[in-house]
């Protein structure tokens, strides 16, 4: 199975942690179809954590918790798929999973079999309680290799945090997605620091497996499982573009059911979903590089170029990129046509350069620039 855009979903960890059940499953799947965000593209509802009973069967197999999940996990399957979702589960490379339910180590060939036979489409795999001695590369091809041989496509979401040089060996496991990051919280402060730590791992990122920065933040205003603080409106549309820019899985983590108008338009915005969706997956690269006002470039499929200032500081702050910036000499006599992908605006055709103005603090602008031909 080759994975070719970044996937896209619900995952219910950030608003939900441990209170989950088949009803939440239930109704999400619904919103999920009725809100418009499967047509937007979110077709994945990923189960994260403490789903399970704590022991396994007499075969060796997990359970599903009889009181959270009373119909069984193929049940909840086969409802996300009459919705025409994909449905994924969660288990871990160690002894236990993070909230010390059972987990896969030393069963990966009989839980892959398991989730295969409830119809599990995607797979997010941690990196808690792991033995001592055996390198997480070995852990995750386990897995990767159960997966394979399993006789149904599962996505592979490694979540090893970055954890023991990551993206030097998560490739050669299978895995689709990679967590380059360690776990979000619903504040500014979180988002700011996962952004910074990429900057080293865009060589790592692109089509096949894709940097996965964690679940977005995005609409839960400091409620839920990793609700701490919260975010403006602002930040939360600058999280989105940082995510959706650097080719990052977009796995919605607030409670669908009572999304606002702002949140939808943020989650649903169709110029930025196709920047995280382009086909060619490029790398993102900085045009200038600054520890608070950075401006990223991103060269996408069909030759459009996109141009990204992240305010990540304090204080209004006007940045400048020339076309020299990204590659195109003045020499060339070619210019580009600007579209600010916020605003819907066309910016008209610039020669040399863009001045983005005074972005204000935690703000962002995103330009898609096509090339016009002297
Ligand atoms: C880890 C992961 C989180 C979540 C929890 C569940 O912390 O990084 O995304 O899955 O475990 O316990």
């Amino acid at each position: 199975m080759v994975v070719k855009t970044p996937p896209m979903g619900w995952n219910s960890w950030n608003t939900f942690g441990p209170n989950i059940n088949e009803a939440l499953i239930r109704e999400t799947a619904d919103v999920m179809v009725d809100s418009g965000l499967a047509a937007a593209g979110y077709n994945y509802l990923v189960i994260d954590d403490c789903w399970s009973e704590k022991f396994r069967d007499e075969q060796g197999r997990l359970v599903a918790s009889a009181e959270k999940f009373p119909n069984g996990m193929k049940a909840v399957a086969d409802y996300v798929h009459s919705k025409g979702l994909k449905f994924g589960m969660y288990s871990c490379a160690g002894i236990f999973t993070c909230a010390r339910y059972p987990s896969s180590y030393g069963y990966e060939f009989i839980d892959a079999d398991t989730f295969a036979s409830w119809g599990v489409d995607f797979l997010k795999y941690d990196y808690c309680n792991k033995p001592a001695g055996i390198p997480g590369h070995l852990l995750y091809k386990r897995m990767g290799t159960a997966l394979a041989n399993c006789g149904r496509d599962i996505l592979f979401s490694a979540c090893s945090w970055g954890a023991d040089e990551t993206h030097k060996w998560v490739k050669s496991t299978g895995a689709h997605m990679w967590r380059s990051t360690g776990d979000i919280v619903d504040n500014w402060e979180s988002i700011k620091n996962l952004t910074n730590r990429q900057i080293e791992l865009q060589p790592y990122n692109g089509n096949g497996c894709f940097n996965d920065m964690d679940m977005l933040v995005v609409g839960m205003h400091g409620k839920g499982n990793v609700g701490v603080g919260g975010c403006t409106e602002v930040e939360y549309r600058t999280h989105f573009t940082i995510w959706a820019f650097f080719n990052s899985p977009l796995m919605i983590g607030c409670d669908i059911r009572n999304m606002s108008e702002e949140t939808k338009s943020i989650l649903m915005d169709k110029d930025i979903i196709a920047v995280n969706q382009d086909p060619a997956g490029r790398q993102p690269y900085q045009a200038i590089a600054h520890p608070d006002y950075p401006v990223w470039a991103k060269h996408m499929d069909n030759g459009d170029i996109v141009l990204a200032y992240f305010n990540l500081g304090e204080h209004n702050f006007n940045q400048f990129v020339t076309w020299a910036d990204i590659g195109i000499e003045r020499s060339s006599g070619v210019k580009l046509e600007l579209t600010d992908l916020w605003s819907k605006q066309n910016l008209g055709i610039f020669d040399t350069g863009i001045e983005f103005g005074a972005v204000e603090p935690h703000g962002c602008r995103i330009l898609r620039c096509r090339v016009v031909r002297g």
